[in-house]
């Protein structure tokens, strides 16, 4: 792995699976640029690991998906460190946070517009530098729920993750005469800090239930697959699935 050195920008690095991936990826050496919407102390604790772990770190404070937003990010994370070379695009909108007041269209909208155009917002601000330096990785963090049937209420989410896979593919396709590699990471059951802020401790202890190994994944377990696959040269287009064996022989 080459990953010393390198400069990464990972979304919704604030708390759960993208702090943890900022932390791994400073105890690799890397430069970090850890984004958040709103939780600046989140993203402040964030910084404060990375740098622990040995990496250098920057806050930014961005909507992803708003192109100035995006833009500004990018433009922060090369004046400090000169390039951009790795994208983690895993920042969401929870599905279980919809707004009471909120509409379908506006709900639909909103979720899509983080989930999805955000994530590919963030690649195309970081493409030609990757493409000019012949070297690039990028990682879109998915779901098992790319998979599987959603319930009116996980739908937009669901959506948003499956098309995260043709964005993957996608970029894959444009990247590999360029040296540039994108992979999809589609965990299942992750076991954050926050988890308890969206599902109760039935729903919690219902979920571990259905999965063959029996419990939700560390953040840091995900976190690995994740660096695995921005260390890898050979692997692009795929999908990573870990999710405690729940697509078994699906
Ligand atoms: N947790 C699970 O069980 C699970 C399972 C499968 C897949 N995943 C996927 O794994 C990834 C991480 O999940 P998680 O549970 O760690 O997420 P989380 O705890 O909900 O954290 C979401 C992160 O995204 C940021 N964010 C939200 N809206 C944003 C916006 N418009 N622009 C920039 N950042 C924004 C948040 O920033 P603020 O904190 O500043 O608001 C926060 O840092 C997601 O892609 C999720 O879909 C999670």
């Amino acid at each position: 792995m080459e990953l010393r050195g390198r400069t990464v920008l990972v979304t919704g690095a604030s708390k759960g699976l993208g702090a943890a991936v900022a932390v791994l990826l400073g105890r690799e050496g890397c430069r970090v640029g850890v984004n958040y919407a709103g939780d600046a102390a989140g993203a402040a604790r964030t910084v404060a690991a990375v740098e622990q772990a040995g990496g250098e770190a920057l806050a930014l404070q961005g909507d992803i998906s708003r192109e100035d937003d995006v833009a500004r990010m990018v433009a922060a994370l090369r004046e400090r460190f000169g390039t951009v070379d790795m994208l983690v695009n895993n920042a969401r909108i929870d599905p279980y946070k919809r707004p009471a007041e909120m509409g379908d269209a506006a709900w639909w909208n909103r979720t899509l517009e983080v989930n999805l155009t955000g994530a590919y917002l963030c690649a195309m601000a970081v493409w030609d530098g990757m493409v000019a330096q012949k070297w690039g990785r990028i990682v879109n963090v998915s779901s098992v729920w790319a998979y599987w049937g959603a319930s009116f209420k996980m739908l937009p989410y669901a959506v948003a993750k499956a098309g995260m896979h043709a964005l993957t593919r996608g970029l894959a396709t444009e990247g590999a005469p360029h040296g540039v590699t994108a992979n999809t990471v589609a965990p299942g059951l992750i076991i954050t800090e926050a988890i308890g802020t969206r599902l109760s401790e039935e729903q919690i202890e219902e979920a571990k239930h259905g999965v063959p190994l029996g419990r939700g994944a560390t953040p840091e377990e995900i976190a690995e697959a994740v660096v695995f696959a921005l260390g890898s040269g050979f692997t692009t287009g795929a999908v990573i699935e870990i999710n405690g064996g729940v697509r078994m022989g699906a």
